[in-house]
């Protein structure tokens, strides 16, 4: 009998602004850790040491920012988190949980941005190596939902206006059309706990 070689599961969270998905990620967390789970929660852009100076300039930098360049920061950001963060964990056998993922620039800078969604996609896969979500959670809110959660302090990514908000909203429904088996689509319009019973039921399929 050989020693069973553990592996984790990588799972995102993804959405537009103000959809609620860090609540429902954290929920998740303390229901994977009571379930004796080995549990590790990160984020993009941003995790830690440089990702946190790239999230600095995407998030906060008030001069122009090309779309193109835009891109690049989230894709640097991304290599180096699944390099140095992402991938050591799910080989290790952690659960990792991420705000946000490749997902995301597909919704924001190809659906949100009009950048070529091919492009991306062959961008994603080198930023990644190829490593892919094994679940996806994509929380869907309307446009009235959301603008009261972010309130009035809003990032520059917030501050984009509600076209491309609708945008970002249906290329998400598209990725999800497109890889049902992966993305999983999440009223989350609802309660905080109702739209956390739509994760569990999700979840303990999937484990
Ligand atoms: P953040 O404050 O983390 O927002 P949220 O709490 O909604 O996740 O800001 C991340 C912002 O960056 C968010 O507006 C989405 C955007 N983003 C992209 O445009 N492309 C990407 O690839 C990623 C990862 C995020």
């Amino acid at each position: 009998m050989g020693t069973e070689i553990k592996k984790g599961k990588f799972i995102t969270f993804e959405g537009a602004d103000g959809c609620g998905k860090t609540t429902q990620l954290n929920l998740l967390k303390e229901y994977l850790l009571n379930e004796g789970y080995d549990v590790l929660v990160t984020r993009e852009p941003g995790a830690k040491g440089l990702g946190e100076k790239v999230r600095d300039i995407l998030l906060n930098y008030d001069g122009v920012v090309s779309d193109r360049c835009e891109s690049f920061l989230f894709l640097a950001d991304r290599a180096q988190h699944i390099d140095t963060i992402v991938k050591p964990a799910v080989d290790e056998g952690t659960i990792v949980l991420c705000d946000r993922h490749t997902d995301s620039t597909v919704a924001y800078q190809g659906y949100g941005r009009g950048l070529d969604l091919n492009q991306i996609n062959m961008l994603n896969n080198i930023a990644t190596n190829g490593m892919k979500p094994d679940l996806t959670f994509v929380f869907d809110v309307d446009i009235e939902t959301s603008m009261r959660r972010v309130g009035a302090e809003k990032d520059r990514m917030e501050s984009a206006g509600n076209d491309f908000f609708n945008r970002v909203r249906n290329g998400y429904l598209e990725i999800a059309k497109n890889e049902p088996s992966r993305v999983k689509v999440i009223n989350a319009t609802m309660q905080i706990e109702d739209v956390f019973e739509q994760v569990l039921k999700i979840i303990k399929t999937f484990l």
